[in-house]
C-alpha cells in the first residue's frame, strides 16, 4: 500500500483518496498497525479539506466492513430511527413502542449521553434492571418474539467507528460533515435495518448549529444510504430550545410515559407522530404519511403504544411496573422552583445552557466513565412564546445535594431571556431531505 503519510499529505493538500486506500487506512487502524497520531492527522486533514460523496461512501463501507453486519431480512422491512442528539430529546422512548404497536418491527441500538446531549441508554437505566447489553442472538430473538428491541451498540458492529469516535473526541475532529455522516451511517448499516429515519437536530443544543450545515449533513447521509441501498429520510428539527419540558434521565422517562398516555407536550407529540409516520411508510405498513400519522395517533389513544413499552421493558429485564406507577422512578431529594419576577413572555431559552446545567446536576457525564444521577434534571414550565405571570413558576430544578447545584440553578435562570411583548413559538420542523 501507498505509505500512510502520503495519504495524509494528499488529503492535506486537497486531493482525493481511492476507496481501497481509505479501506486500508481504516482496517490498518483497527488492527493496530496504524498509530493514533497518523489517524488523528488524517481526520484533521478531512476536517479541513472535506471528502466528496464517493470518498464518504467508501469511508462508511470500510467502517461497516471492520465488524459484523446483522441480517434482519427474515423480519421483513425493519426500520431504525436515530437522532443526532440534543437536550431533552426522549423521542425514541415514545416513537419506538408506537411504531412497533402499529406492526412494524423496530430494532434500535442506542448510545449513551455525549457531552451535554442525553442518550437513550442512560434514560432506560431508570427502569431498574433494564439490560442494554444484549448479545446479537438475544437481540434477534427478542425482535422475532415481540417486534421491538432497544439495546446498546454491540461492540461487534462497526468497531472502527467506536475507535475513531474516541480519537476524534480528543483531537478536535468531531465537527466534520463526512466524519459525522460516515460515523452515524456505518452503525445504521451494520445494524441491518432496511430503512432509517434520521432526526437531524439544528441549533445551540445540537452538534450542527445552522440549517445550511444540517442540510449538508442530511444530504451526505442520504447519499451514503443510496450507495448502500438503505432508504433514508432526514427530518431537520429545531434544537435551539430543549424538546418537551423535561431534561434529565428519569424526568424524561416520566414525560415519555405521559406522552404515550396521551398527555405529552405539543412539540414532543408532533415530533413523535412525524417520525413514527415516516417509519411506518418506510416499513410499508401505511400507504402515505396521513394514514400513517392517524395510526400512530390511534396507538397513543388506545394505549397500545404504552402496552408495547411495558412489554419491551419487561422483555429486557426492567421493572415494567414503573410504566404504570411512575412515582417509583428515581426522584431527586430537592426541587428548587424558579418564579417569574415580572409578567413577561419567554423570548429565548438556550438549549446548550440547559444542557450544561443538567450536567452540573449530575444528569450527564463531565468525563468518560462518570456515574450519572438518574433522578436529577430540569423541568421547563415555560418555553419560547409562553406568557408567564409574575410569581408563577417557569422552571423546576431537581437536585440531589451536589456542590454544583447552585451553579446549575443560576445557569437555568440565565438560559431564559424575557420579553415584555408577545413572542411567537419557535418553528419545530425546519426541513426534510429523503432518498425518495
Ligand atoms: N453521532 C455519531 O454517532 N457520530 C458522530 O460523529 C456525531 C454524532
Amino acid at each position: 500500500m501507498t505509505r500512510v503519510v502520503e495519504l495524509i499529505e494528499r488529503k492535506r493538500d486537497g486531493g482525493r483518496l481511492e476507496a481501497g486506500e481509505i479501506d486500508a487506512l481504516v482496517q490498518g487502524y483497527v488492527r493496530g498497525e496504524i498509530p493514533d497520531y497518523q489517524l488523528s492527522a488524517f481526520c484533521m486533514a478531512v476536517l479541513w479539506r472535506g471528502m466528496d460523496a464517493r470518498e464518504t461512501a467508501a469511508l462508511t463501507a470500510a467502517m461497516v466492513r471492520s465488524g459484523e453486519r446483522l441480517d434482519l431480512s427474515r423480519f421483513g422491512r425493519v426500520v431504525d430511527k436515530h437522532s443526532t442528539g440534543g437536550v431533552g430529546d426522549k423521542t425514541t422512548l415514545v416513537v419506538a413502542p408506537l411504531v412497533a404497536a402499529c406492526g412494524a418491527p423496530v430494532a434500535k441500538m442506542s448510545g449513551r449521553g455525549l457531552g451535554f446531549s442525553g442518550g437513550t441508554l442512560d434514560k432506560l437505566a431508570s427502569f431498574t434492571g433494564y439490560r442494554v447489553d444484549l448479545s446479537s442472538a438475544e437481540f434477534l430473538a427478542q425482535l422475532g418474539r415481540i417486534g421491538i428491541v432497544l439495546s446498546g451498540q454491540s461492540a461487534d458492529l462497526a468497531p472502527a467507528d467506536g475507535l475513531l469516535y474516541a480519537l476524534r473526541d480528543t483531537t478536535g475532529t468531531v465537527p466534520s460533515i463526512p466524519l459525522i455522516a460516515s460515523s452515524i451511517m456505518s452503525k445504521k448499516i451494520a445494524a441491518g435495518a432496511s430503512a432509517v429515519v434520521l432526526d437531524v437536530k439544528v441549533g445551540r443544543g445540537a452538534f450542527v448549529k445552522d440549517l445550511g450545515q444540517a442540510r449538508e449533513l442530511a444530504r451526505a447521509m442520504v447519499a451514503i444510504g443510496r450507495a448502500e441501498r438503505l432508504a433514508v429520510t432526514c427530518e431537520l428539527t429545531d434544537m435551539d430550545q430543549p424538546l418537551g419540558h423535561a431534561v434529565g434521565n428519569a424526568l424524561e422517562v416520566r414525560e415519555a410515559i405521559e406522552t404515550l398516555r396521551g398527555d405529552g407536550p405539543p412539540d414532543l407529540v408532533r415530533l413523535a407522530v412525524l417520525a413514527g409516520a415516516e417509519m411506518l411508510v418506510l416499513a410499508r405498513r401505511a400507504r402515505d404519511k396521513r394514514t400513517a400519522a392517524a395510526r400512530i395517533d390511534r396507538a397513543i389513544q388506545d394505549g397500545s403504544g404504552l402496552a408495547k413499552l411495558r412489554e419491551l421493558v419487561s422483555a429486557q429485564g426492567g421493572d415494567a411496573a414503573l410504566v404504570d406507577d411512575t412515582a417509583g422512578l428515581p426522584r431527586a431529594a430537592e426541587v428548587e422552583t424558579l418564579r417569574a419576577t415580572r409578567t413577561a413572555w419567554v423570548g429565548d431559552l438556550a438549549a446548550d445552557t440547559i444542557g450544561i446545567a443538567s450536567l452540573r446536576l449530575g444528569a450527564g457525564r463531565e468525563k468518560k466513565g462518570d456515574r450519572i444521577d438518574l433522578s436529577t434534571g430540569i423541568v421547563l414550565r415555560a418555553k419560547v412564546g409562553t406568557r408567564v405571570e409574575r410569581g408563577e413558576p417557569y422552571a423546576e430544578v431537581h437536585c440531589s445535594g451536589r456542590r454544583s447545584d447552585a451553579e446549575a440553578i443560576e445557569l437555568v435562570r440565565s438560559a431564559f431571556r424575557w420579553s415584555s411583548s408577545r413572542v411567537p413559538a419557535r418553528r419545530l420542523v425546519l426541513g426534510r431531505i429523503a432518498s425518495r
